[in-house]
């Protein structure tokens, strides 16, 4: 049998989505399911696991099938997911314990404030990379087994276990109902705080440091390697990729050299630099994180800027506020008018993230007058991911002490010509789209593909890469330099809204 496709596999904060890609790189089917977002309280965000494993269950086949062909004539499987997002499940029963806390999910706040005055507490950088943040996955493994009688022992055991979502479709895809191969990737497992940067492995000082069991945690594994067959779902189809969505994105972008960077603009918006096979510490605020290691072949590691809400303020004036009724509307209102007269909205619904790292921030809206409309608020959502790319990318200049010279872009919204346009003007540098707009899914596919043969190496992955639109920077100097400054003093009003 011909082996036709790779599949891809993209279980994102918002849907999950499989796609079959040919060899030019080519989606030739797509299905896709949204799941829901459970918010118990203010700051809280959930999901269930279950839900969306069910919904990889009912899309993959269509995916299979809508692209005519059958699971033998699929190469590989390539999965990317959301990142830090926090599943525990019972290894025996395959069910998951409550919901998963998502990535966004500020409960651990106070955890983390009490963590970062321990004595210890500089470790965490040393040896993750990451600061001591409410984002990460291990305050909040700790925060679950604090907060359900008997969990900690459980996990003590091995009878109760973690994944990221990759981790937990793996397991899922892998075996029968008690679960199969229990493994993260690497670059997944570099989100957590439990893993050392240099040694690839979890770190013994960081996991007494926040209180999580070795026993309950997956075998740290390449990006690309075939993990195994799915025994469910996809029968016979191999596994050989997994990546958070982010570096997944980098893969599919092809920034395999030091100094290649990219933009993905999805729910939160991320900006990962490739700097090679040595990992370089930040003191900017950027994060420093693994970025893809091929099998046996040493890790590449990235520099990332992370903005927690882009995409996400889109859909909280859709769905919170209604004032428009679909996303794609947000550039037609904003268009309305010809600037934000004054007004600005700064999304800190999960504190701020690059460069801040204050999770006590929340958002505000500020320059309210009576001329303002929902145009003007339009324009304000769309610039705060604007300005909020700009913080990132000065962090990004001053750490690595070179100018960008122009971003390579990805993901839903990019096909805002308004925002892009924003983009190149505050940044002051070119915006290139290349003509794959599924970056992530590609990334996945790209990975499972070279793991299996399906192509031959990384620079035949490069020629897939074709330019679509450019945007070119065209604000006045004097303009941007006004507004960058009223919105730094409308992120500094984020700071102390709520009281100790
Ligand atoms: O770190 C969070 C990130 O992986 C989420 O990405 O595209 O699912 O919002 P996305």
């Amino acid at each position: 049998m011909v082996e036709r496709y790779v599949m891809s596999v993209d279980q994102g904060t918002t849907s999950t989505r499989c796609i079959l890609f040919d060899h030019a790189g080519r989606l030739v089917s797509v299905t896709q399911r949204e799941h829901k977002q459970h918010f118990p309280k203010p700051g809280w965000v959930e999901h269930d696991a279950m839900e969306i494993w069910r919904n990889l269950e009912r899309i993959a086949p269509e995916a299979v099938a809508q692209a005519g062909c059958s699971p033998d004539q699929v190469a590989a499987l390539g999965i990317a997911n959301q990142r830090e997002t926090t599943v525990l499940w019972d290894r025996h029963t395959g069910r998951p314990i409550g919901h998963a806390i998502v990535w966004q999910d500020t409960r651990t706040d106070r955890l983390v404030d009490e963590l970062a005055g321990h004595p210890q507490a500089e470790i965490v950088r040393e040896r993750s990379g990451l600061p001591l943040a409410t984002y990460f996955s291990a305050p909040r493994i700790r925060w679950m087994l604090d907060n359900r009688p008997g969990l900690r022992e459980r996990a003590e055991r091995g009878d109760v276990i973690f994944g990221t979502m990759e981790s937990w479709l793996i397991w899922n895809l892998t075996g029968g109902p008690n679960g199969g191969l229990h493994v993260t990737d690497v670059t997944n497992a570099s989100r957590t705080l439990l893993m050392d940067l240099t040694t690839l492995d979890w770190d013994d000082g960081l996991l007494t440091f926040f209180g999580v069991p070795r026993a309950m945690l997956p075998r740290i594994r390449p990006s690309t390697e075939t993990y195994g067959p799915a025994k469910r779902v996809l029968p016979g189809v191999r596994i050989a990729a997994a990546l958070g969505d982010q570096q997944a994105a980098l893969f599919g972008q092809t920034c395999f050299a030091p100094g290649e960077a990219k933009c993905t603009y999805g729910t939160g918006a991320f900006l990962l630099l490739n700097t090679g096979t040595e990992p370089v510490q930040s003191t900017h605020g950027l994060l420093t994180t693994v970025g893809y290691q091929i099998g046996s072949e040493p890790a590449v590691y990235a520099l990332e800027g992370s903005i927690a809400i882009t995409g996400a303020l889109v859909q909280w004036f859709r769905d919170g506020l209604g004032i428009i009724s679909s996303a794609p509307e947000i550039e037609t209102l904003a268009r309305t008018v010809d600037d934000n007269g004054g007004c600005y909205i700064v999304p800190a619904f999960s504190g701020l993230f690059t460069p801040y790292w204050r999770s006590e921030a929340r958002g505000i809206i500020v320059g309210l007058t009576s001329y303002i409309t929902k145009g003007h608020l339009a324009r304000a959502v769309l610039e705060a991911t604007g300005w909020q790319t700009r913080e990132v990318v000065d962090a990004m200049n001053a750490d690595s002490g070179l100018a960008l010279k122009a971003l390579k872009v990805d993901g839903g919204m990019t096909a805002d010509n308004l925002l892009m346009q924003f983009i190149a003007d505050v940044l002051n540098v070119p915006v290139i789209r290349p003509m794959a707009a599924e970056t992530v899914s590609l990334g996945a596919a790209y990975a499972a593909g070279l793991a299996v043969g399906y192509w031959p190496d990384l620079e035949g992955l490069r020629r897939n890469w074709h330019r679509a639109a450019q945007w070119l920077p065209a604000m006045d100097p004097v303009r941007r330099t006004v507004e960058y400054d009223n919105w730094h003093r409308a992120v500094e009003r984020t700071f102390d809204w709520i009281k100790p």
